[in-house]
C-alpha cells in the first residue's frame, strides 16, 4: 500500500501518523519534546526517530511516498524555511532541509493552520464550503483560509497569521516581539493563567477551568468571560476581512465557543460592520485536534497526485 508519514510539531508535543491516500490512519504516535527542548536540532532528531519508528512497524509492502510536516509558524513555501515560529523560539530555521538530510529523503513543510483548513475542507466540518476560516488555538493561535475554495497562501506562504493581529495596543508582550497580539489575549495559557492555573495543561486544563466557572468559581468565570470577549474581537476582525460562510474552531477557541457562545457572539456584534447573526456558521473542527496532521498528509501526497507518472 502507498502511504505517507504526517507530522504535527506542536509547542507541547509532536504527533506522527502513517496515513493512506483516503485519509485512513494506520499508526499514530504522540511524544513530548525531547527534554522539553524546542531547539531545532532536538526537534529534528525527535521527529526523525518517531518517523523511523512508525515506518518500522508499518505492514510489509507499505511504500512511503513522502513526508509532510505541520509547524506552528510562518513557512516559506518555496523551500520550507521556517521564517518565524514564535512559540518554538525559531527564526529562519531551515527545518525542511535539516529534517530531509537527517532522514535521507524529501520533506514538505507547511503552516499548521494553513494545512488544517485543507483537511477540514476534505474530510472535516468544512466539506462543501468554499469560503472558510479555520482557527486553532493552543499556545498560539493559527488561521487557515479558503477563498473561492482555494487555500490562501499569500505571496510567500505566510498568509493567515491571525494570532499576531494587534487587538490591544497596550496589551502584553507576545513571543513574536510585538505587543497585544490576539494570541496574548485568548491563547490556552492565557485562559489558564487568568484563572490562577499553571500554564501548559492543554485542553483538559482548559476544560477544568470551564467546569469550575460553571460551578461558580469566580476567578475561573472571569477568565472565561474575558477570553470570550477577546475571542469575539478577533473573530469579528476576521469576518470583516474575509466574509466567510463558515468558521471552524479548534483547540481552546472551540472550547470557549462551546462554553460561552452568547458572550462571544455579543462581543462580535459590538465590532461588526454587518451583523454576523444568521449569516455565518461557527462550529468545532470535524477532525478535532488532528486537522493539521491530516493536512500534512495531504501535503505529502500532493506531488504524487500532481504527477501520477511519478508514482
Ligand atoms: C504562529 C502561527 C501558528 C499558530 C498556531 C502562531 O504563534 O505564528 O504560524 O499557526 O501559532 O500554532
Ligand atoms: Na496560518
Ligand atoms: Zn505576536
Amino acid at each position: 500500500d502507498n502511504v505517507v508519514v504526517a507530522v504535527d510539531v506542536g509547542v507541547d508535543r509532536i504527533a506522527v501518523a502513517v496515513v493512506c491516500l483516503g485519509g485512513e490512519v494506520l499508526a499514530h504516535r504522540f511524544r513530548g519534546h525531547q527534554r522539553g527542548q524546542h531547539d531545532v536540532a532536538h526537534v529534528v532528531e525527535s521527529v526523525a526517530r518517531m518517523v523511523e519508528d512508525v515506518l518500522a512497524v508499518a505492514p510489509p509492502r507499505t511504500r512511503c511516498l513522502g513526508i509532510g510536516v505541520a509547524v506552528p509558524g510562518a513557512v516559506r513555501a518555496r523551500d520550507g524555511m521556517v521564517r518565524s515560529a514564535p512559540n518554538l523560539g525559531w527564526v529562519d530555521e531551515p527545518f525542511s532541509e535539516l529534517l530531509g538530510e537527517r532522514l535521507g529523503r524529501a520533506v514538505s513543510v507547511g503552516n499548521d493552520a494553513n494545512l488544517g483548513v485543507v483537511a477540514e475542507h476534505m474530510r472535516g466540518a468544512a466539506v462543501g464550503y468554499t469560503e472558510v476560516a479555520y482557527l486553532n488555538a493552543s499556545v498560539g493561535i493559527g488561521g487557515g483560509f479558503l477563498v473561492g475554495g482555494v487555500p490562501l497562501t499569500g505571496a510567500s506562504g505566510y498568509a493567515g497569521e491571525v494570532g499576531h493581529m494587534q487587538v490591544d495596543s497596550v496589551g502584553p508582550g507576545c513571543r513574536c516581539g510585538a505587543i497585544g497580539c490576539w494570541e496574548t489575549k485568548v491563547g490556552e495559557n492565557v485562559l489558564l493563567q487568568h484563572a490562577g492555573r499553571q500554564p501548559g495543561g492543554g485542553p483538559p486544563a482548559v476544560a477544568e477551568v470551564i467546569a469550575a466557572a460553571r460551578a461558580g468559581e469566580e476567578r475561573a468565570a472571569r477568565s472565561v468571560e474575558e477570553v470570550a470577549d477577546w475571542c469575539g474581537v478577533g473573530l469579528q476582525a476576521i469576518v470583516n476581512l474575509f466574509n466567510p460562510e463558515i468558521i471552524v474552531l479548534a483547540g481552546s477557541l472551540s472550547q470557549v465557543w462551546v462554553a460561552a457562545q452568547t458572550r462571544v457572539t455579543r462581543s462580535m456584534e459590538r465590532s461588526a460592520l454587518v451583523s454576523p447573526h444568521g449569516e455565518i456558521l461557527i462550529c468545532a473542527a470535524g477532525l478535532g485536534e488532528d486537522s493539521p496532521l491530516m493536512g500534512a498528509a495531504e501535503l505529502a501526497f500532493a506531488p504524487v497526485l500532481d504527477d501520477p507518472q511519478g508514482v
